[in-house]
């Protein structure tokens, strides 16, 4: 059985008004009518998949509990962080917890907030990784990179031409933009798309060579957890002692027992407004509406109003993001939506 580990804890500000601090955008409807954390749940479930492990912060563990009971999937444990500390920590208390009692399980680790559209490709893709993450390697899924993005890890393969899972040869988390152009370029790298399977006690093991700084703190904030309404509350005074660093830069970077296995299927992050137009169903002119939202003669844009009193019509726009909720309205260029994150400093700023 593999067990997901759907990392949930993580807030972005690129697709405000929608993603919040208190609602982030993994909790939202962003594409069709199941949340992207309810699909990535649903992606997760079927034969050969135990109940999802989810790790996620305390404010968000009545959202997850509600949401899941809405799709009918009972959680397996749910571990609560008192704070944010990026993901090392989280998938560290996650390989711990699982280690309890099937160290050899495998481990699905999953972000929660991407759009992977095709579910039966998805798991037919995680069946392949299985033989190798069984003999002890941490595999990541790549996807081929259509651009130099900085935002993204990079994965050296050490057979470009080869199909199926291959060991990996380096991992290159967000370089610079020249790095990143050179390596799209040569072809023989995949983004990182931050869905790893492995055993718990291979990522233990990685964790002990890499960074066994982390070890006492994390093992020691679950010993002393609180059980909460069937929730693990982990320790706050030793989950403060563990470094705040992400799993690529922990271990990924370092690791040299990696594999990867290309994902062609179609993934996306939804980093910005623009990813999420891309990824939604847009009539032949490109347009893509939700909720209380009319677009007239309009191309390659975006218009959504998650609030029912307030309609929203679109009249002869072209690349424009328009996203309204009961509290706040962006209006963006298409091109410039990911500059989105700044307004929101802006307005913290303000307030
Ligand atoms: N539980 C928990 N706690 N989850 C977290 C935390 C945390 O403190 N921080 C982030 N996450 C979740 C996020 O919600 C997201 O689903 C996932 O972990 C990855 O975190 P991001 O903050 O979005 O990472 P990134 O986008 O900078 O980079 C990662 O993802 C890229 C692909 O989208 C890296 O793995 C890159 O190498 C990768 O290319
Ligand atoms: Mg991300």
């Amino acid at each position: 059985m593999i067990t997901p580990v759907l990392l949930c804890g993580g807030s972005g500000t690129r697709l405000w008004p929608l993603s919040r601090r208190t609602y982030p955008k993994q909790f939202a409807a962003l594409l069709g009518p199941d949340t992207l954390f309810q699909s990535a749940a649903l992606r997760m479930t079927g034969p050969g998949f135990a109940a999802p492990l989810i790790v996620t912060h305390g404010d968000f563990r009545f959202i997850v509990a509600e949401q899941l009971a809405a799709i009918g999937i009972t959680p397996g444990p749910i571990l609560l962080e008192p704070e944010p500390r990026n993901t090392a920590p989280a998938v560290l208390a996650a390989a711990l917890m699982l280690a309890q009692t099937d160290p050899e399980g495998l481990m699905l680790i999953a972000p929660s907030d991407h759009a992977i559209p095709d579910t039966r490709a998805f798991q037919e893709a995680i069946a392949a990784a299985v033989p190798a993450a069984a003999s002890g390697r941490l595999v990541n899924i790549g996807i081929r990179p259509t651009h130099a993005a900085t935002g993204y890890g990079y994965l050296e393969l050490s057979d470009p031409a080869a199909e199926g899972v291959q060991p990996l040869r380096r991992f290159v988390e967000k370089p610079d933009a020249a790095t990143a152009a050179v390596m799209v370029a040569g072809g023989g790298f995949l983004w990182n798309a931050g869905i790893v399977l492995a055993s718990a006690a291979a990522v233990l093991e990685a964790f002990r060579r890499h960074a066994p700084a982390m070890i006492p703190p994390i093992a020691e904030a679950l010993s002393n957890a609180a059980s909460d309404l069937g929730a693990i509350r982990l320790d706050p005074a030793a989950w403060a002692r563990a470094e705040n660093i992400s799993l690529d830069y922990a271990v990924m970077e370092k690791a040299d027992n990696l594999s990867v296995l290309p994902f062609t299927a179609g993934w996306s992050d939804l980093g910005g407004w623009d990813a999420v137009w891309r990824e939604s169903a847009c009539d032949a002119r490109g347009v893509a509406t939700s909720g209380a939202a009319t677009a007239l003669d309009c191309d390659d844009t975006l218009l959504r109003s998650d609030n029912p009193a307030l309609e929203v019509v679109g009249l002869g726009l072209r690349d424009v993001i328009v996203v309204a909720m009961p509290d706040a309205v962006l209006v963006a260029d298409r091109a410039r939506a990911d500059e989105v994150g700044q307004a929101v400093t802006a307005l913290r700023a303000r307030k």
